[in-house]
């Protein structure tokens, strides 16, 4: 096979790719229950609404955030009470860090678990 060939064949199959996880994505309605829980997409600026489960957020929030975000007040990070940034700012938040706060990979925080600990922030008052 020729390098030609071979490059040919990469794009095609990354085309592929894309449209299957375009198409996976969409529809299907409510029932599967798990569909958010697909690893490869980033959904780090993802702005739509929060589908995560705020008693399992719970958990997510005691082993990553509340060393520094201390019940949601003041510690090493800001008191995060009656915020109103969005959900997107929050996510890129989570996965790219600022300051000191630390970035949380998916390998850390699946993107599961981060729509999980976004609903359990609204329990601060956030996004409101
Ligand atoms: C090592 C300490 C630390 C950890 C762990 C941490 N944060 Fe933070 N967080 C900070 C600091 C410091 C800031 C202030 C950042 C700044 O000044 O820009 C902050 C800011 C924030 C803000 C406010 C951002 C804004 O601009 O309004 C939110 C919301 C937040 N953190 C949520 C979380 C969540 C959720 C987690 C767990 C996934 C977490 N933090 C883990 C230190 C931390």
């Amino acid at each position: 096979m020729t390098g030609k060939t071979k490059g040919l064949l990469a794009i095609l199959t990354g085309v592929l790719c894309v449209g299957l996880i375009a198409c996976g994505g969409e529809g299907g309605g409510e029932e599967g229950g798990e569909e958010h829980s697909s690893g490869g997409e980033d959904l780090s600026m993802y702005e739509g609404p929060i589908t995560g489960d705020a008693a399992a957020g719970e958990t997510v929030y005691a082993n990553f955030c509340a060393g520094c975000h201390p019940d949601g007040g003041a510690g090493v990070g800001p008191d995060l009470h009656d915020r109103t940034d969005s959900p997107a700012e929050i996510r890129y938040l989570i996965r790219n860090g600022e300051d000191r706060m630390p970035a949380f990979g998916a390998d850390q925080i699946s993107d599961e678990d981060m729509e999980n600990v976004l609903a359990y922030l609204t329990n601060f008052g956030m996004f409101q």
